[in-house]
């Protein structure tokens, strides 16, 4: 998706509005090691987090949020912040541009909300794990609550159009363990500074590639 809206206003929302994220993007991002392949890098909020000894490919098909992130790192590089070694590549989620079990691990930080076809984005994040490789996830997803996922149902349409394709009412929790994934719960519950409870009930966790899959 390309445009004035989606290059160059959804970008600052995206950023503006997950401001508040900052401190759940740095306990997560922080403990990641090794290859690390982050899925839908958006601005790179997450890429300052990461442990200066990781190795991060980060992807995103679109070029706006790409030149952002790329704008990010050198902006971070010229101020002296120690970085990960970090670099970006233009692709989609579903066709990932990488040889079968070649990262340590995955981040999928708000993405499978917004990836058109995440079942396939989810396998071919375990195709390019290694054996025992972990995707870490922070999403928001279907609220359990049947009153709250009536709302998100009506309200999808119009949300996806302001939102640049984020839907509210995926079930992103159940589509990882439907790939064999062994998934672990962190936390889940409505997230107190995403605001409404149609886009705040948050999965965190880890989902690993069993080692004899
Ligand atoms: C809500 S934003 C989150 C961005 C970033 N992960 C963050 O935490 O700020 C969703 C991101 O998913 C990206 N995206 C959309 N379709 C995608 C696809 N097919 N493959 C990978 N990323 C995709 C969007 O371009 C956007 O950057």
């Amino acid at each position: 998706m390309s445009g004035f809206y989606e290059d160059k206003i959804f970008p600052v929302i995206l950023d503006v509005g997950l401001r508040k994220l900052e401190e759940d993007r740095r306990r997560l991002v922080s403990q990641l090691r090794g290859k690390v392949l982050e899925v839908g890098v958006g601005t790179g909020a997450n890429l300052p987090h990461y442990p200066v000894d990781a190795e991060v490919v980060g992807i995103e098909p679109g070029a706006a949020m790409l030149t952002k992130a790329q704008r990010r790192i050198d902006t971070l590089t010229r101020n002296q912040v120690s970085l990960a070694d970090i670099s970006l590549q233009q692709a989609s989620a579903e066709a990932l541009p990488f040889a079968d079990q070649c990262f340590d691990q995955v981040l999928m930080f708000l993405v499978l909300c917004t990836i058109p076809d995440a079942e396939r984005a989810v396998a071919e994040a375990v195709r390019v794990l290694k054996p025992g490789g972990e995707i870490h996830f922070f999403e928001h997803v279907r609220s359990p609550d049947a009153g709250v996922a009536r709302w998100q149902d009506r309200v999808d349409p119009l949300w996806r159009k302001i939102a640049c394709g984020c839907h509210l009412n995926r079930a992103t929790d159940k589509l990882l363990a439907a790939q064999g994934l062994e998934v672990a719960m962190n936390e889940q519950g409505y997230h107190p500074q995403m605001g409404l409870r149609v886009a705040s009930y948050v999965v965190q966790g880890v989902a690993t590639r069993p080692v004899s899959q």
